[in-house]
């Protein structure tokens, strides 16, 4: 416990005073469980109630939580849905939420959270895609980085990078193997992990359910090899909630700690695993060092928790940051004019669908609200009931901010829950504006089967925008949704799951006090048959009798073929031609922008030296506007790599008329650590710069022409 000593000696000092079952209690999250306890699973190994030894006198209470959006308990702050947070593209904003939600675990006796969550977007339909960050490994790992770094700057609380990896849908999770080429593996899934450990330091890694390449990901030597060794991760792996399934090869493979209760990081099973030789003390005493120094030199044992958890933890500060989320986070996909409204005394606005309200609607056999769109928490599948119904109290409803703010200008707003088409648009027709929200609900357990919107949203959209030549839909979803009815409507502004101050800031946006800037982190494909996992192998992955149904009683392994190989998200939508109905990157504000005068130095180089994109935006509307200028780079052919990929991005913020040379630079460090301009080469067994000319585009979204190039020699 002596603070002037490093965190690698108070670590080592700690174990050489612990007897092996001491140690042992290292490997596991839980330390004790009672015996008394009766919620096991039944027929799962060692269910036998495990009582380990308490924990060595004056080390601290370890408390783990989730997760990415908020901390999941009562009295927080509900922040917005991750992909909200990646729209803002601003990752002093992701830095900052991970300070407000660590102040608030720690607040709440929590010292650990099990956040960001990483995930690459190769099907939209995946349950977890707004946990997590899009389609791009460089914005997941630098968003990652920045959330982890936030999460851990206090030095009270860890974070914990999930779920590594290639954990692409919920559908099987637990008996599906992710079939993935080496090259993809490296320039794709685990990249982001490379790059948020570089970024971030944080310090633990939760490994997967799945398997990769039919071996389980929490027993397979990728974690040592890849995790470890290569991109040098110096914390500690942890397991998902029962994704371990031996003693031995997971332990010796690189899993250093069993989340939740002890199944296999027993001390019956371990002492045993140690006597017959199959496992070591050396792996014991790796293992046992890397949680404890992690503990250590995240400040675990020198801040310990407050004796009582706050009631409220939330702070005026942190819903702040949740609103300017929620703002900054919002993509404004399309406008012909209608926005920002300009209401008028004595004008109606007309307000339809279940989540612009907190009453709630029942749909099918569920309640709707502004409250179930308000984060994660309640984001649970459609079908079953929300696992932790954890009301999002303090949401402030798109209803009662847009009332207030259109009462500023002697406007009425009502609000119809949209259940009867026929009188929405009756009512729709009598409106000066009309606004309807669409939701997706969707979340960890399930896959969407589609990708439209629920509650018959569609309908509801179609029957209004044909009473009321001024429709704007607002979309509240986790992922992307097709649109059959966009050439009717106005405006579209998607809000993702806005967290609690959603309303304030739809409000703000659709008025104008705030201007939008968010990007799209995903593509929205026209159709779910353009996506690139759009083979039965591909998604949902098949059994050995070819169908994608599991066979009843079977617990064969689903096999899911990663075929599209890199070619996910912009990288395939380019590579095929194929028009998305809005690109990865793509947003609009109230204003325009130009951009020219687009160069490169060096204009040769050998890969490894700084390189400055520079070039010229110009305002040139009549409103203040932030656009965020993304660069992105296509390889010579010789490199075999799908479409462009995304090397940065700045924010610039314009008057109207103004112009700035805003200057990109990929800094030799970054390019090294973030192989930005390398390609995984299977033969040679590494990253390697292809020799030849290198297309860069910059612009407003991926679909930005190339405007000039260099060349590697
Ligand atoms: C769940 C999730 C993981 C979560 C963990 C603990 O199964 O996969 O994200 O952190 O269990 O709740």
């Amino acid at each position: 416990m002596d603070a002037s000593k490093s965190a690698d000696a108070r670590a080592e000092a700690l174990l050489e005073a612990s007897t092996q079952h001491q140690k042992y209690r290292w490997l596991v999250e839980q330390p004790a469980v009672s015996p008394t306890r009766t919620d096991w699973q039944p027929g799962r190994p060692g269910e036998a109630p495990v009582v380990y030894p308490v924990q060595v006198e004056c080390t601290p209470t370890i408390v783990y939580t989730d997760g990415p959006e908020a901390v999941r308990a009562p009295g927080v702050t509900d922040f917005p849905a991750q992909i909200a947070l990646a729209s803002t593209w601003n990752l002093e904003l992701a830095y900052e939420k991970g300070v407000a939600q660590a102040d608030e675990s720690f607040a709440k006796r929590r010292n650990v959270i099990l956040a960001p969550g990483i995930g690459n977007g190769r099907t939209p339909l995946a349950g977890r895609t707004p946990e997590y960050f899009g389609e791009d490994p460089l914005v997941n790992g630098l968003f990652a980085g920045a959330h982890a770094e936030g999460i851990e700057a206090d030095g009270k609380v860890l974070s914990d990078l999930k779920h590594y990896l290639a954990n692409e849908q919920e559908l099987d999770r637990q008996t599906s193997s992710s079939n993935i080429s080496e090259r993809a593996l490296r320039e794709l899934y685990s990249l982001p992990y490379e790059i948020a450990v570089d970024e971030g330091s944080p310090e633990s890694v939760m490994c997967a359910f799945n398997q990769v390449n039919g071996v389980y990901i929490c027993e397979s030597p990728i974690m040592q090899s890849l995790l470890k060794d290569d991109h040098g991760f110096d914390g500690f792996i942890m397991s998902d909630f029962g994704s371990v399934h031996s003693t031995t090869a997971s332990l010796m493979n690189g899993l250093d700690q069993e989340l939740n209760r002890p199944i296999w990081f027993t001390p019956e099973k371990l002492d045993a695993a140690l006597a017959a030789g199959e496992i070591t003390q050396e792996r014991i005493d790796e293992a046992a060092f890397r949680v404890v120094r992690s503990y250590i030199r995240g400040g675990l044992f020198d801040n310990p928790l407050p004796a009582e958890a706050a009631v409220e933890a939330s702070t005026p500060a942190h819903e702040a940051t949740a609103k300017r989320i929620a703002e900054d986070g919002s993509v404004l996909l399309k406008n012909d004019g209608v926005l920002p409204l300009e209401a008028e005394a004595g004008q109606t606005i007309a307000l339809f669908g279940p989540t612009a309200s907190t009453t709630p609607t029942t749909v099918g056999s569920f309640p709707v609200s502004a409250v179930s769109v308000c984060s994660l928490t309640l984001q649970r599948n459609p079908t079953a009931a929300p696992r932790n119904t954890l009301p999002c109290e303090d949401v402030v409803s798109a209803e009662t901010a847009i009332t207030a703010r259109a009462a500023e200008d002697g406007a009425s707003v009502t609000w119809n829950n949209g259940q009867d088409i026929a009188a929405a648009a009756a009512q729709a027709a009598e409106a000066d504006i009309a606004i309807v929200f669409g939701y997706q609900r969707m979340g960890e357990f399930s896959d969407l089967t589609d990708l439209r919107l629920q509650g018959n949203g569609d309908a509801l959209i179609t029957a209004v925008q044909a009473a009321n030549p001024n429709t704007v839909v607002v979309l509240q979803t986790g992922s992307a949704v097709e649109m059959p009815w966009l050439d009717g409507v106005e405006a579209v502004l998607e809000n993702w799951y806005g967290g609690e101050q959603q309303g304030p800031a739809i409000a703000s946006l659709l008025f104008g006090d705030v201007a939008p800037s968010g990007k799209l982190p995903m593509t929205f494909p026209k159709s779910l048959a353009d996506t690139p996992t759009n083979t039965p192998e591909q998604y949902p992955g098949v059994f050995s009798d070819g169908s994608t149904t599991r066979p009843a009683g079977s617990n064969e392994i689903r096999q899911v073929e990663y075929s599209e190989d890199l070619a996910i998200g912009y990288k395939w939508y380019q590579e095929e031609g194929i028009e998305p109905l809005f690109a990865f990157g793509h947003g609009l504000t109230y204003t325009t922008f130009a951009y020219d005068r687009v160069q490169v130095t060096p204009k040769s180089t050998n890969g490894a030296k700084e390189i400055r994109i520079q070039f010229k935006v110009t305002n040139t509307g009549d409103r203040t506007g932030t656009e965020i200028a993304q660069a992105y780079v296509t390889l010579p052919d010789s490199a075999d790599a799908p479409g462009s990929r995304l090397v940065g991005w700045e924010s610039v913020t314009l008057e109207p008329g103004e112009h700035r040379n805003v200057t990109i630079t990929l800094s030799a460090d970054e390019l090294a650590e973030q192989h930005l301009l390398e390609h995984w080469d299977e033969g040679a067994d590494d990253w390697v710069s292809a020799k030849g000319t290198y297309g860069v585009a910059v612009g407003g979204s991926s679909e930005a022409p190339i405007a000039t190039q260099f060349t590697i020699k």
